[in-house]
């Protein structure tokens, strides 16, 4: 499958009274199209900073000091792919809940609490369709040829080149699409009950009137997932979307997100502290440790034959077969990030420590056929053999 995203060493600190906290030291990871890529680690570790990063939401102190963000959203950016880190701010306003749409643990937060579910989800797909629409008042224009014509032709043309906000301030503006803007709420309001009735909420058509407040939790999270979605992205972004849920609930959702995966979103980039949940809904799987990813291969092979350390640490950790533990925490400390350890940043806690481990930092080495892993002792190994 081709790219879809790709961080290339990706160094994200945060200028604190403490000292600079090293949140993300050269993370590069691959998520595919169509495919469903999991963080885990334990907590602190840079799961949340380095899809923050990849947002370009990483909020004061912090601040991203290197590397790429690199997207393959259109056939057009296919091939060089474009890198975020280097796009203007109205371009990430455009992308963030559109192409790429991202889903918190904390529902409340992503919630207005006075506005009814209908209209939230309802925007959502406004504002996704009235991007399509000024394409499509385009097109038509364009097949009229008449003076008049040119004139709007030429607003509408300034518009679309707009981004995100801007363009639907102009677009509320011009007159044509005002005869549509009737048409488009009611295919809002009836797409938005689909959506949630889709998510498995039962009287969607009841829900849609309601209040965040009138919700459960388990509802809201559905709701905040049916905003994400709904204006088709191509990647969903989910921190710990369903960790706050009871199990059944989360067991739910993620079956959903692998149904919507095949039919709405292409990818899920997934950030859990379940191990059994990136069991059954990951092909890939990043394991992070400190800053630094120290783990990336297909779901099996990391279950199968996890090589580094520490993935194998966090894996004895769990019980064998029910996997439904949450990571346990290994021996010795997670170390404190703004004084990191030298060399690789798990050495102290490795069993299997060397003297080029206290030194130098590994790089990720293609181990296996698709198994990347960045340990000295691993490479080693693999040399022996
Ligand atoms: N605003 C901030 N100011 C200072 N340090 C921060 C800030 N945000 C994150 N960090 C630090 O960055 C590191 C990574 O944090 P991050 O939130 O990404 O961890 P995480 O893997 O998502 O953990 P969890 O599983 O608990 O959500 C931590 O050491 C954290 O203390
Ligand atoms: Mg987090």
């Amino acid at each position: 499958m081709p790219k879809l995203l790709e961080t290339v060493d990706l160094v994200t600190n945060f200028y604190t009274y403490e000292g600079v906290v090293k949140a993300l030291n050269k993370v590069s990871l691959v998520v595919d199209h169509g495919s469903t890529f999991g963080l885990v680690g334990e907590s602190g570790c840079g799961k949340s900073v380095t899809v923050r990063s990849i947002m370009r939401i990483i909020q004061e102190p912090g601040r991203i000091e290197g590397g790429k963000v690199i997207v393959y959203l259109d056939e057009r950016d296919r091939l060089d792919g474009i890198d975020l880190l280097k796009q203007s701010e109205a371009y990430m306003e455009s992308l963030r809940g559109d192409r790429i749409s991202m889903i918190f643990q904390e529902p409340n937060a992503a919630l207005n609490p006075t506005m009814s579910i209908g209209r939230q989800v309802s925007e959502s797909f406004l504002f996704h369709q009235k991007k399509e629409m000024s394409a499509e008042i385009l097109a038509r224009l364009e097949a009229l040829r008449n003076p008049f014509n040119r004139l709007l032709q030429a607003l509408y043309r300034i518009a679309a080149d707009n981004p995100g906000d801007i363009r639907l301030r102009i677009l509320d503006k011009l007159p044509l699409l005002k005869l549509w803007q009737k048409r488009l709420k009611k295919e809002a309001h009836r797409r938005s009950i689909e959506i949630i009735d889709k998510l498995g909420i039962p009287d969607a058509k009841q829900v849609v009137k309601q209040y965040p407040h009138n919700l459960s939790g388990g509802m809201k999270q559905r709701i905040v997932i049916a905003i994400a979605l709904a204006c088709n992205p191509v990647l969903l972004i989910a921190d710990e979307a369903t960790s706050n849920l009871d199990v059944t609930i989360q067991a739910q959702i993620l079956d959903l997100f692998r149904r919507l995966k095949e039919d709405v979103i292409s990818s899920i980039l997934l950030i859990t502290h379940d191990l059994g949940v990136v069991a059954e809904t990951c092909d890939r799987v990043g394991v992070m440790y400190a800053g630094n990813l120290c783990e990336v291969a297909d779901v099996e092979e990391l279950f199968e034959n996890p090589l580094h350390p520490y993935t194998r640490a966090l894996l004895e950790a769990v019980p064998k077969f029910t996997m439904e533990e949450e990571l346990q925490s290994i021996e010795g400390n997670v170390p404190n990030l703004v004084t990191p350890p030298p060399g690789c940043r798990f050495h102290p806690r490795c069993p299997h420590v060397m003297d080029v481990c206290r030194r130098e930092f590994p790089a990720m080495k293609e181990i296996n056929k698709d198994h990347l892993v960045a340990c000295y002792w691993v490479e080693q190994k693999k040399e022996d053999r």
